[in-house]
């Protein structure tokens, strides 16, 4: 009869202390588990409910229809011995989306793995911050306050449903919620808008999407100025949030003028999931 190859390696006690144990991988289950803010989650599971891996997936833009982005993490104890694809496989299996995206630090364990499984280097990403403590308040309202022939800034929050229009968001009654939509229009036609999504407590950083400016409104700093709104807004709305993040394509230069800062670069990969 034949037996699964046995292989050891180390777990670690709270106190630093490694464990060293007997483990066939054949034995971690791969199960789908509840994810929260609209994210599908799976856990690679060792026997007695250690936690090896986890991937999840969730919209790369929360507004409208977007391309879901993959986060696959192995414990570093349990890495290099199949978790993180076996984790992917189920990710594959079980979602419809034909295309994945994934977010890696250039020349990382997660460049290699995205490589080994086909995904392509689509483009590089900016990470930026923006902390409330640096903000100077009163500029941040003059740029708030200043006129734009013909234009109007709006405000929506509440909860994002699945892939939501930013139209129909605007339509609909604000509620609370840990989202935070800016929005400006020309007698009710959407001409730009910025998306912030506040995490669960104790969280107390925000994700930022956007600004996009429609086209037909560009070179009029709209961008800016709904930026600006967007960073005002959420910190009257969510007193405890003491930092923005954002993710733009290289050469994105308007946050910086807003007081964002660089803090590091990836490379967003691209895949079919058949
Ligand atoms: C990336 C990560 C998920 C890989 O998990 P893993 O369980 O070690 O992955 P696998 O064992 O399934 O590796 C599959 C293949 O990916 C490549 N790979 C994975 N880690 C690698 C590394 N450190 N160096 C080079 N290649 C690597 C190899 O081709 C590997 O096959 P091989 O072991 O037969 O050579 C893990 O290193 C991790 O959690 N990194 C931090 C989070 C991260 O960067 N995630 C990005 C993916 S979205």
């Amino acid at each position: 009869m034949a037996y699964p190859a046995v292989r050891s390696f180390a777990l670690f006690r709270a106190d630093g202390h490694a464990i060293v144990v007997s483990m066939s991988e054949p034995l971690i289950d791969i199960v789908p588990v509840s994810g929260h803010l609209g994210a599908a989650r799976w856990q690679a599971v060792a026997p007695r409910g250690a936690v090896a891996g986890v991937a999840s997936l969730r919209p790369i833009i929360p507004v409208g229809p977007s391309t879901p982005e993959l986060t696959v993490y192995v414990d570093p104890a349990w890495r290099r011995r199949g978790i993180g694809s076996r984790l992917l496989a189920a990710v594959r299996a079980q979602v419809a989306e034909p295309r994945l995206v994934a977010d890696v630090v250039p020349g990382s364990p997660g460049e290699a793995f995205c490589q080994r499984h086909g995904f392509r280097h689509a483009r590089s990403r900016r990470h930026h911050l923006l902390t409330y403590c640096d903000v100077h308040r009163a500029w941040l309202g003059e740029l708030v306050d200043a006129e734009h022939a013909g234009y109007r800034l709006t405000h929506w929050t509440g909860d994002l449903p699945d892939a939501p229009r930013v139209e129909e968001l605007l339509r609909s009654p604000s509620r609370p919620g840990n989202a935070l939509l800016t929005a400006v229009d020309a007698d009710g036609d959407l001409a730009a808008y910025a998306v912030a999504v506040v995490g669960v407590l104790p969280e107390t950083r925000a994700q930022q999407w956007g600004p996009a400016v429609l086209s037909g409104h560009r070179g009029r700093r709209l961008g800016r100025w709904v930026n600006a709104a967007l960073i005002q807004r959420l910190s009257e709305v969510h007193p405890h949030v003491t930092g923005i993040e954002t993710a733009t394509a290289e050469g994105d230069r308007h946050l910086q003028d807003l007081g964002f800062r660089l803090v590091r670069r990836t490379h967003l990969y691209v895949s079919r999931s058949t």
